[in-house]
């Protein structure tokens, strides 16, 4: 509730201000909440230079407020294939429409957040700085286009833009400070553990929940956070750091014929080859940067070939991991060199499966291993493949919490609840329904979730049930995908209950889901539609509408990967 009055009062206190000088406006499109994250930071430089800011989600931009924009900062993410994340996707096609405004003489900068493993990189923020251009906007300065190990670099764009913008917005600028917070504000305190200051905590659990037949491998994880500050709400995400399979490093290590003790750099730390591929470096998720640099460290012609063909070496990589490229190409190359050749390992984000509200100082995942076989070996995730492989419990892992404002309980406890969560997907919703039983909200709660097999894989079987029971769970529907000859989808169960989906919508419910982002969030998406339209007597645009009404009232929120 308080961060809803927060959130209203910066609203307020805007529209009253809104004939002030222009501010700098800074726009974020975010869908895992990196770009959010940078474009608070740059909020934040920006006021402790005492210039006026104004930080606004895309999604709740009014694109009539363009006209009136003298400087522009844009922090923007890419998703799939090049794509805008969701809450840029109208701004995006705004700008290279039509009904654009011309923007002669506005300054603008774009910093894209993106990852190299992927073909599009940061096209997004391509997009936006030549449509914005194109509209007659200076680029005063220059875009960065940045990997997932963003954090520094970021750091650095943030300040040398900064140092452009201030003289012209001191200039113009008397006074006031507006700021538009859109969403609700974290009212968590911050810890000072993160990304770059990770907590050592020990791992306490480590159960497998699928059955021994399962054709997957789903495991509860509990982790102390005791000792620490880090505290989480539900929906927030863990990063966890995670060491590579030493058996596979030691392999590599006599495949090159490398000494494991010898000394490498890496940035300012000194450390032995072994122990920088055991903890500091990319060696399982793939990127073509490794191969390119590999192939050129080695002069590996076979691989030097790869580079000419974006869409061979794509495929090359997608069947492989780093571990794999190196075994199947041994070379001379010393070891700086190789570890030259690779990034730097990067935590793996899980949604939280707990509340602090019932768990108190611990932390629940639920993690799915990722597995298959290659070239006659079976290949596992790093992080996934750790936790479930190699962490012994007791040891210490390294973790963070991220917070994600973009998937929360509604503030009122009596507001309904739709959560749609197959597979580990519903990690997030257990989060959700400790939280409202140990709150006592009265609001209803219906969950649906899928995943292949009832004697399986029914995840959380005992405490779901339990839940029904109390009735804290008002409603479940259960999608077992392969229980019957034809496969049943949660998005199934959805269209069967669609007048009772509508009925709940109509009556303020909110609407999550979370999980495969691929197909299961479109496929969801697609059968919303279809009950709006059914069930609410509306055409296709007209439906859309209304999806995209419920999203700007945060009453349809994501969390998919
Ligand atoms: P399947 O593997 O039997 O096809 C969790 O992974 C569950 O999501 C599984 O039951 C899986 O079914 C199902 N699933 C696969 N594709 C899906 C889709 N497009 N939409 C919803 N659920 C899907």
């Amino acid at each position: 509730a308080n961060a809803n009055t927060a959130a209203l009062a910066g609203n307020v206190g805007a529209a009253a201000g809104a004939v002030e000088a222009a501010p700098l406006t800074i726009l974020y499109g975010s869908q895992t909440g990196n770009a959010k994250s940078v474009a608070s930071q740059l909020k934040s430089q920006a006021e402790s230079r005492g210039l006026s800011v104004k930080l606004v989600n895309m999604a709740d931009y009014k694109t009539s407020a363009l006209k009136k924009e003298k400087f522009l900062a844009i922090a923007v993410s890419t998703y799939g294939e090049g794509e805008p994340p969701e809450d840029a996707e109208a701004l995006h096609a705004f700008l290279a429409s039509k009904k654009a405004p011309k923007l002669d003489g506005v300054k603008v900068a774009v910093i894209g957040l993106g990852d190299t493993s992927y073909e599009f990189f940061c096209q997004t923020a391509k997009d936006f700085e030549q449509r914005l251009t194109k509209l007659g906007a200076d680029v005063v300065y220059q875009r960065a286009d940045l990997d997932v190990d963003y954090e520094e670099q970021a750091t650095q764009w943030i300040a040398g833009a900064l140092d452009i913008f201030e003289p012209d917005l001191k200039a113009q600028q008397q006074s006031q400070s507006n700021v538009v917070s859109m969403g609700l504000s974290t009212p968590v305190a911050q810890s000072q553990y993160t990304k770059q200051n990770p907590f050592a905590a020990e791992l306490s659990v480590v159960q497998k929940i699928t059955g021994r037949d399962s054709t997957k491998d789903v495991r509860h994880v509990e982790i102390s956070l005791e000792g620490s500050d880090i505290t989480y709400l539900p929906g927030d995400s863990l990063g966890v750091f995670f060491l590579n399979d030493e058996v596979l490093v030691d392999k590599v290590l006599a495949a090159l014929k490398i000494d494991p003790e010898t000394s490498v750099t890496i940035g300012s730390e000194t450390l032995s080859v072994r122990t920088a591929l055991i903890e500091k470096l990319e060696l399982t998720q793939s990127y073509p940067g490794f191969v390119e640099k590999y192939a050129q460290a080695t002069e590996n012609a076979q691989l030097l070939a790869l580079l000419d063909d974006k869409a061979v070496l794509r495929e090359y990589i997608e069947a492989r991991q780093i571990f794999d490229v190196i075994l199947q190409n041994p070379a001379t190359i010393s070891a700086q060199a190789l570890v030259d050749c690779a990034r730097k390992l990067q935590a793996r984000l899980y949604s939280i499966a707990s509340s602090q509200a019932e768990v108190e100082d611990e932390v629940h995942l639920t993690v799915g291993l990722v597995e298959f076989d290659a070239f006659g070996e079976k290949h596992f995730g790093g992080c996934s493949g750790y936790l479930a492989n190699r962490a012994e419990e007791g040891v210490k892992v390294k973790v963070f919490s991220e917070h994600n404002d973009n998937f929360r309980l509604p503030a009122n406890d009596e507001t309904p609840v739709i959560m749609v969560g197959p597979g580990t997907g519903i990690a997030p919703f257990r989060a959700f329904l400790q939280e409202r039983d140990t709150r006592e909200a009265t609001g209803e709660n219906w969950l649906f979730f899928g995943n292949p097999h009832f004697t399986q894989d029914f995840l959380y079987q005992v405490e779901i049930q339990g839940y029904v029971k109390s009735g804290l769970l008002n409603k479940v529907d259960l999608a077992f995908s392969r229980d019957q000859a034809q496969k049943i989808y949660v998005q199934d169960r959805l269209r069967e209950q669609g007048a009772e989906v509508f009925a709940w919508l109509e009556k303020g419910a909110h609407f999550y889901v979370c999980g495969d982002a691929n197909r299961m969030a479109k496929d969801v998406h697609q059968a919303l539609i279809d009950i709006v339209k059914a069930h609410g007597g509306k055409d296709d645009e007209q439906a859309e509408q209304y999806l995209k009404e419920l999203r700007s009232h945060n009453r349809y929120q994501k969390d998919v990967y």
